[in-house]
């Protein structure tokens, strides 16, 4: 089994990426090999429409998406983790989501198991409506989408040390994994 964590936070160091920091120890202890994508410390720039992906095999820009592809092809399962920006994914996630346009050519993601972890200031800031934006991107690649064996995923309000509601429901959805 191999688990790909995309952190969509610009932030070093912070919520999600303690997250994924977190995620990354726990599945790897259980014998799950485990790659990152952290998005705080990659390019990857917007979609700008050209339709390029229409007629060949790959994105006309090559920046840090190439990295992303390759390890979401490779991986059976994808977990994304984004702080909740106006209760929604951030601009970064999007922009990534954006261009994955080129990864539905044949679905190359099909049949992968996804999931996503929300993390916001408040408890009823948007958690919830940001993983609605994560499933739908992975129900339009065709992926399978899992929750947290409750309710829609992992959802952290700040501080991730401290919140152990939070904790737990990540765990949720890591536990399906090993
Ligand atoms: C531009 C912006 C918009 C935000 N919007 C929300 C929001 O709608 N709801 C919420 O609960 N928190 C919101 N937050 C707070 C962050 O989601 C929260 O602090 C998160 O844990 C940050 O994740 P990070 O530490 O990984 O960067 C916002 C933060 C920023 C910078």
């Amino acid at each position: 089994m191999k688990v790909l964590l995309v952190s969509g936070s610009p932030r070093r160091g912070q919520n999600s990426e303690k997250a994924v920091e977190f995620s990354r120890k726990f599945l790897e202890e259980s014998g799950v090999t485990v790659n990152s994508f952290l998005l705080s410390s990659k390019k990857v720039d917007f979609c700008v429409a050209c339709d390029y992906c229409k007629s060949n095999s790959g994105c006309a820009k090559k920046d840090d998406f190439l990295e992303f592809s390759d390890l979401a092809f490779s991986s059976d399962v994808i977990l994304f983790f984004s702080p909740v920006y106006f209760g929604n994914v951030t601009g970064q996630l999007k922009a990534l989501f954006d261009r994955a346009r080129v990864l539905r050519k044949g679905f190359q993601l099909e049949g992968k198991l996804g999931a996503g972890i929300a993390l916001g200031h408040s408890r009823n800031g948007g958690c919830e409506t940001t993983l609605d934006s994560i499933h739908h991107w992975m129900l339009i690649q065709g992926m399978k989408v899992i929750g947290n064996l409750s309710h829609y995923g992992g959802t952290i309000i700040d501080d991730f040390s401290t919140d152990e509601i939070g904790r737990e429901s990540l765990l949720g959805v890591l536990k399906q994994l090993i």
